[in-house]
């Protein structure tokens, strides 16, 4: 799977199953996730663009996570997710996770 930061080239990771996916980009050292809460899904400063798979195998949306991304910096996208509620699915091969480039308007 590949990380695309904001201006940046992109970084191909490797990680397990089930992973956080927040946690494996800041292993990585990703640049432009915020991620304020540290993961609690409250600051919305976690927001990326996924694609390269099927929604479904990212499993579904939360009414919390839902609640953020239509409160994101960024406008929302048909494949925004927060990074800090996903984790790394079975066959991520394709997957590519786009950090959006504006995080903070969300924290007021
Ligand atoms: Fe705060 Fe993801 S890190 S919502």
């Amino acid at each position: 799977m590949t990380f695309v930061p904001p201006g940046g080239a992109p970084i191909t990771v490797s990680a397990p199953t089930g992973a956080n996916l927040l946690r494996v980009a800041m292993a990585y050292g990703v640049s432009g996730l915020v991620a304020e809460c540290g993961g609690d899904a409250v600051c919305g400063t976690c927001h990326v663009f996924v694609s390269g798979i099927e929604p479904q195998q990212l499993g579904a949306t939360s009414e919390a996570e839902d609640e953020l991304l239509d409160d994101a910096a960024e406008p929302r996208r048909a494949n925004s997710r927060l990074a800090c509620q996903l984790a790394v699915p079975a066959a991520p091969g394709p997957l590519v996770v786009t950090v959006a480039a504006e995080q903070w308007r969300t924290l007021r």
